[in-house]
């Protein structure tokens, strides 16, 4: 590898005034997937954002809430974390624009863009409620459409006949918040010179900083010329006051892009390392990106730079634009209930598998994309089930039972791969040369594609442990050779294709690196194999199946009446607890370790597994009533806990010899697990 890249890379920041919801989530796990690639290269990146704090919709919250708005963005940033925490989002650093950083930065630039003749004062007339005493954004005045007169319409546009306007233009004007007929005010505003940055901007956007789509919009907005941009507000605002402006604030939207610096100055404050101007002094060889949505991309692309420019900072290195979240073909609606919050998406499925199936969406270009629920629920079960986790449940069993937890030879040909020419090898080598072409896809923000590749691999993968068989070669002691060859085989296949994954799935990738034994996968590990020798770890169930299920209570708990009843200082309904019970009750039940030896479906039951279950020397039968939420395959070889001394029961298909355990209350079917070291036979007290 060349030397280290540095990066500094932000995904737009969400306002403060609501939860984050997965349209917001393309966004972070774009940006994420990113930066986790680029870490595994051996690059230096740094991903940093923060809560948009500022502004009318926060500060009339709070008060709609009776509290101070300080108090508001504290609570929501909490819950902000927790969400991102949830889907993995690992930021380096997560502010908040209310932030004495962002102060200090958003007068320094003010200042500089003042200084340097690039503000300019003058007065406007705006609506004004008397009775609030406050001047009202367009958003908050609605009335009749000047051109077709239709009632109940905003400020700045006609929902009817596609008109915009000037709030003034409005029939019958009204303010949302009081009713009162807003009058006209005048108040002096601070304006922004943009057209002053013209030609440099037009440089900076044929060095190649934006996509193809994003230049041709801006093409439209040069040709329509422009204009000045309106960056005070007045008293009452939730916001920074202007130096020397008693009673201006600065407009959400200038302090909102100055929050990546400031969060990014409170990230070096932390690390001894890290110096901010290495990524924000012009000339740096540092990188700078910017992932945001198509609808910023006017703040992103003309103000921002220019803001930057004029103040004496370095210009983004590139700003990355992706389209808008569909759910079902159509946008996100609470009465559908398909505006689903992250929080509630995490309460009834695996957060990890939204980020596959968005990586499996997502392209470099501007482009719309659609969760379909079902297809969701379909290519997860295909794809990280019934591929990816099925070859290690397939072949780690053998490796754990018949070679004591360590790997054969997987190279041939020596220890070239290259130099091999048998079946076995190409699968082998295939797999560790597709390791360029899926960096260049990653790097080009080409999910989508780097999901295919990986999940043909995952295919040839698949294909080679159906024809060679390894349960076949099992039953033949003169095939044990053959048998270590094929399973190490394919356990490292899987190692590849999880270091490919990884940048996707980290959770995932960090429980196959436990079960692998190995340190944490980077790159360049894709250049190498597990040793003859290497001893792995007892394979655990690394993904489970969606249920469709779940996604009817996922939607039905995103719909907006359920969205009121489930609010968050509800406790869950839970099973009321059962009476107490002594000691010597308890210990009556002789509760053991088990390893579940074999899995199999039980003629016309429909609900049953029969599983037998090593106790470490002894054997039981146990038919499991688990048929609707796991394959037998997937539990052969996993521990799990049973009731050894529970009386045998003669049932229809055979003698049930016990009872394993499992958690459920109608949501879903749990097998227990034991941690990690835990051995067949072992009492659980
Ligand atoms: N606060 C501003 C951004 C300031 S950046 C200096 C803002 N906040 S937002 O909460 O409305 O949106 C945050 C990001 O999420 C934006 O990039 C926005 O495009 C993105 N998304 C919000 N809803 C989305 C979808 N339904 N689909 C995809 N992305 C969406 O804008
Ligand atoms: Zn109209």
């Amino acid at each position: 590898m060349n030397t280290p890249r540095r990066i500094l890379v932000t995904s737009a920041l969400p306002y403060a005034n609501g939860p984050i919801h997965l349209g917001h989530l393309v966004e972070y796990i774009q940006t994420d997937v990113w930066a986790r690639f680029q870490r595994m290269r051996g690059h230096q990146c740094f991903y940093v954002c923060a809560d948009d704090a500022h502004g009318t919709p926060i500060m009339l919250k709070a008060r709609e809430h009776g509290i101070a708005p300080e108090d508001q963005i504290q609570r929501v940033w909490a819950e902000h974390t927790a969400d991102f925490a949830r889907f993995g989002i690992g930021f380096d650093h997560y502010h908040t624009t209310h932030s004495p950083e962002n102060r200090h930065f958003a007068e320094l630039i003010y200042t500089r863009l003042r200084d340097a003749g690039h503000i300019a004062r003058r007065s406007i007339r705006q609506a004004y409620d008397p009775s609030q005493k406050m001047f009202l954004p367009d958003r908050f005045i609605k009335g009749e459409c000047p051109r077709c007169g239709a009632a109940d319409q905003y400020g700045d546009s006609c929902e009817v006949c596609g008109a915009t306007y000037a709030p003034t233009d409005l029939k019958n004007p009204v303010s949302v918040l009081s009713g009162a007929t807003p009058e006209e005010r005048d108040s002096e505003h601070y304006f922004f010179r943009l057209a002053d940055f013209e030609p440099m901007l037009r440089r900076w956007i044929d060095d190649g900083a934006l996509q193809g789509a994003v230049r041709h919009k801006l093409a439209e907005w040069f040709d329509a010329g422009l204009s000045d941009w309106d960056i005070s507000r007045d008293a009452p605002y939730f916001g920074f006051e202007i130096p020397d402006a008693p009673g201006k604030y600065f407009y959400v939207w200038l302090d909102a892009p100055i929050g990546y610096m400031a969060s990014f100055q409170a990230l070096c404050e932390q690390r001894e390392d890290l110096v901010f101007e290495d990524f924000w002094a012009p000339g740096t060889d540092t990188e700078l990106y910017h992932f945001i949505g198509k609808d910023i991309a006017y703040f992103h692309t003309l103000f921002w730079p220019a803001m930057l420019h004029g103040a004496g900072f370095r210009m983004p290195t590139a700003v990355f634009a992706h389209g808008f979240l569909t759910v079902n073909g159509q946008k996100m609606s609470k009465s559908r209930g398909t505006f689903i919050r992250a929080e509630t998406f995490a309460r009834h499925l695996t957060p990890e598998y939204l980020r596959y199936y968005f990586a499996a969406k997502l392209g470099p270009e501007v482009e719309d994309i659609d969760l379909n629920l079902e297809d969701f629920a379909a290519r997860v079960n295909a794809d990280l089930v019934g591929k990816l986790a099925n070859i290690a449940s397939r072949c780690a069993g053998f490796i754990t039972k018949r070679f004591d937890g360590k790997l054969g030879a997987v190279l041939i040909g020596g220890a070239d791969p290259q130099r091999s020419g048998d079946h076995v090898d190409s699968l082998t080598f295939d797999l560790m040369q597709a390791a360029d072409e899926i960096a260049a896809c990653y790097e080009q923000r080409e999910y989508a594609r780097a999901m295919r590749r990986i999940m043909a691999l995952a295919d040839a993968v698949n294909a080679y442990v159906d024809q060679k068989k390894p349960w076949e070669l099992a039953k033949n002691p003169a095939d044990a050779a053959q048998l270590h060859i094929v399973t190490s085989i394919a356990l490292n296949a899987f190692r590849l294709l999880i270091l490919y994954l990884k940048p996707v799935l980290p959770a995932m990738a960090e429980a196959a690196e436990h079960f692998l034994n190995i340190p944490p996968l980077t790159w360049n590990d894709a250049a190498s194999l597990l040793p003859t020798g290497h001893a792995i770890g007892v394979y655990q169930h690394l993904a489970r199946r969606i249920e469709p299920d779940a996604l009817a209570r996922l939607v039905a708990d995103s719909t907006e009446a359920a969205s009121r009843t489930t609010a968050p200082e509800e406790v869950p309904a839970i099973a009321p607890i059962a009476p107490t019970i002594g000691i010597e009750d308890f210990s009556r039940i002789d509760l053991r370790i088990a390893r579940i030896a074999s899995a199999e479906h039980v003629e016309g039951a429909d609900k049953l597994l029969r599983l037998q279950l090593d106790l470490g020397g002894e054997r039981r039968q146990v038919f499991a009533g688990i048929k609707a939420a796991y394959r037998p395959e997937e539990l052969v070889g996993r521990l799990t806990i049973m009731v050894a001394n529970l009386a045998s029961r003669q049932m229809k298909f055979g003698l049930s010899e016990g009872m394993v355990l499992a958690a459920g209350d109608g949501k879903g079917i749990f097998l227990l697990s034991p941690d990690q070291g835990a051995e067949p036979g072992m009492r659980v007290k």
